[in-house]
């Protein structure tokens, strides 16, 4: 029992030291933020006109924490076949001749005191859309949703309302019978 009290203090200690620092860096990143990009890559022509899938590029957000930004390499699958040339198609080229790595801006920034694990959330089907708004209609990625706390518990919270069948049920294990689908206490997003 003290034990636990103690613990609780000291998650408490690191999630406030966390939270103040965080509250500075916040700063100009928000809903909306849509920074400019070194090669203005346009989401529509490839995932919208194009049906490029998503996972095509972001091929690690099945498997792993981050989507992750494809390297050149996966540009010039296509880019060398393809006969169009533009200033940024010629940015992305020179780049790749001088074997120098695009730096891509980042749109997206959760705390560190946050855990949010990208393949967790495809392999159970929940759509890239839901989080990030219709990116194949975008020329430049804009951060479609606040990605408060409130707005992952609200998730969440309808996701643990949802009946689970007969069938699902038989095959759970007494453990996650007991877990809720997707976590609402705090050590599934905080430790
Ligand atoms: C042809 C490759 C390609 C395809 C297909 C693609 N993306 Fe991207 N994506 C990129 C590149 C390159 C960036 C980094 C530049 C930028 O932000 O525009 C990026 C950035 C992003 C970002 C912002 C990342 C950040 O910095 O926070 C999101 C979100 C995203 N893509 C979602 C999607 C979704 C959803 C789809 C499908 C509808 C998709 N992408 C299809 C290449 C691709
Ligand atoms: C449940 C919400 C959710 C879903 C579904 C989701 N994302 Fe994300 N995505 C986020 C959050 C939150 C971040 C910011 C993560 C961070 O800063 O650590 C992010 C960041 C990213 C980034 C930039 C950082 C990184 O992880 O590499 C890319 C690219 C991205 N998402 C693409 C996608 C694609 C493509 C899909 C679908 C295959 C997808 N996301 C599905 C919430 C989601
Ligand atoms: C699966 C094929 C494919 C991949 C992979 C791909 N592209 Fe493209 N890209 C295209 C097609 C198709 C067009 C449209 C060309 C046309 O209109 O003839 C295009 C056009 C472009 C344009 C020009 C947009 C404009 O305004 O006309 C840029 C810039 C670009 N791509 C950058 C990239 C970058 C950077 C990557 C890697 C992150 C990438 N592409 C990956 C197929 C691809
Ligand atoms: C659009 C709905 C949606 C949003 C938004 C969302 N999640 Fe989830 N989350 C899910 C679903 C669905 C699961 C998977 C449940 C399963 O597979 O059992 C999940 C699972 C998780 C898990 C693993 C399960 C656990 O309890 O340990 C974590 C951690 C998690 N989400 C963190 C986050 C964080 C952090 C955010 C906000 C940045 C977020 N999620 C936003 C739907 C969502
Ligand atoms: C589904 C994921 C999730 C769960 C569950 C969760 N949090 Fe959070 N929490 C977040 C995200 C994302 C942020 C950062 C965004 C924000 O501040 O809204 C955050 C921020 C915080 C902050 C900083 C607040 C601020 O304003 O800067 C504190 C403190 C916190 N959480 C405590 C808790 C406690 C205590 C619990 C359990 C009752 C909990 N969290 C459960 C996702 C979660």
């Amino acid at each position: 029992m003290r034990l636990q009290l103690v613990l609780m203090g000291v998650v408490g200690a690191v999630l406030a030291v966390g939270a103040g620092a965080y509250q500075l860096s916040r700063i100009g990143i928000h809903q909306g933020y849509s920074p400019a990009q070194p090669i203005a890559f346009p989401h529509k022509i490839h995932a919208g006109d194009n049906k490029i899938p998503c996972l095509y590029c972001h091929y690690a957000a099945r498997t792993s924490r981050h989507a992750g930004i494809p390297p050149a390499s996966v540009c010039m699958n296509c880019h060398t076949i393809l006969e169009k040339q533009t200033v940024e198609i010629e940015k992305l080229k020179e780049a790749v001749q001088q074997q120098r790595p695009v730096r891509w801006v980042k749109v997206h920034n959760l705390p560190d005191f946050v855990y949010f694990n990208h393949s967790q959330h495809v392999v159970s089907g929940v759509a890239c859309q839901r989080c990030h708004g219709p990116v194949e209609t975008m020329e430049r990625v804009t951060q479609f949703a606040p990605l408060t706390m409130g707005w992952c518990l609200q998730c969440h919270r309808e996701q643990a309302k949802l009946p689970v069948g007969e069938f699902e049920r038989a095959t759970l294990s007494l453990k996650q019978r007991q877990k809720p689908a997707a976590g609402l206490d705090c050590a599934s997003c905080h430790y």
